[in-house]
């Protein structure tokens, strides 16, 4: 069921449901964060391995003290500019959080979602909402609430209806090493934006399959068909069967129809907007491989081509 009802996703989410929550990134498939039973049935809808951990949604930082044992300065600094919004943080937990959430890690992301209806919600309970991306593991995250009923409708009993998603991608994840500030995701705030507040910080989102690196599994955000940076993708498809994401401007040689242009102003938060609904259009068209077009590497572009590029990294055969 779909709606705007926040006392209908309390009442399961208090049951230990699952709800499917708006949020400026991108839907979440929400939990409650301190109920195993809860938990357990986030990985089981998503088909999502236990090796990679969960965000935990709060909307104040007061609640955070509850659940991390630690709350540095940096931190801090982070969260009061960027919060609500795009930023999770990775903070050292407490016993409250069971290790499924954090999968073993000693450390439990954090983050305050930026959407007045998923604001309201976390203010009418007494937990918080554990809330990886609402899509089936593998494939692109959601950014509408029918994005969400397409993929799990069927295995939810409620999604809360916030409208389409203005950020588009999933938020930035940043901890901390010693004195050094690391960025593990690239995601809706960009690297830029970050180094203004705290200084300089080390970006280490390389790509790795390895269950001990959580969180930057290659092959990700992906469509069901090839997608492809390069222009090798003539050498294998004619080009009526190429449907093209392009950032600016149309390329010449494929049909205009077969195209969708992430910005026409060269807008990166538009782009980013655009991203994850204009690679489900692609995918659902009856075309056989997806050719995509790289951003400039800055500000958002960066996060939108790491996004690109770990869906062109291997095909998911079945989500
Ligand atoms: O914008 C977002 O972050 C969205 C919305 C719903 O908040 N959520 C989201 O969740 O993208 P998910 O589960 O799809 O991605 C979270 C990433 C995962 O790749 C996970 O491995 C990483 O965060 N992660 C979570 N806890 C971590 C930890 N303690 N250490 C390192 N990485 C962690
Ligand atoms: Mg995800």
């Amino acid at each position: 069921m779909i709606g705007k009802d926040i006392h209908i996703a309390k009442f399961f989410l208090e049951k230990s449901d699952l709800v499917a929550i708006p949020t400026e990134t991108v839907y979440g498939l929400a939990g409650n964060a301190f109920d195993l039973q809860a938990v357990s049935k986030i990985f089981a809808a998503k088909n999502r391995p236990t090796f990679d951990p969960l965000i935990v949604h709060t909307h104040h930082i007061s609640q955070i003290e509850q659940f991390v044992s630690d709350f540095p300065p940096k931190a801090q600094i982070l969260a009061q500019h960027f919060w609500a919004g795009a930023l999770t943080l990775l903070l050292p937990k407490k016993d409250i959080i069971a290790d499924l959430v954090t999968a073993g890690l000693p450390t439990v992301a954090v983050r305050i979602p930026q959407h007045p209806l998923t604001l309201s919600l976390l203010k009418s309970l007494p937990f918080p909402l554990a809330a990886p991306s609402a899509n089936p593991f593998g494939y692109i995250s959601p950014t509408t609430a029918q994005h969400v009923a397409d993929q799990l409708g069927e295995k939810i009993p409620y999604i809360l209806d916030g409208g389409t998603c203005q950020v588009g991608i999933e938020s930035t994840i940043v901890g901390f090493e010693g004195d050094t500030t690391i960025v593990y995701r690239l995601g809706g705030v960009s690297v830029e934006a970050i180094e203004q507040v705290v200084g300089s910080v080390l970006v280490k989102t390389h790509s790795s399959s390895n269950p001990n690196a959580p969180g930057r599994l290659e092959s990700h955000y992906a469509p069901r068909k090839p997608l492809y940076l390069s222009q090798e993708i003539f050498g294998e498809f004619a080009p009526e069967e190429i449907g093209v994401l392009c950032f600016s401007e149309y390329i010449s040689n494929i049909p205009q129809k077969n195209q969708q242009m992430l910005s026409p102003k060269r807008d990166f938060l538009e782009a980013a907007q655009n991203l994850f609904s204009m690679m489900r259009l692609l995918d659902a068209m009856p075309i056989r491989a997806i050719l995509a077009e790289l951003l400039p590497e800055e500000s958002l572009g960066r996060a939108i081509n790491d996004r690109l590029r770990r869906a062109s990294a291997k095909q998911i055969k079945s989500v």
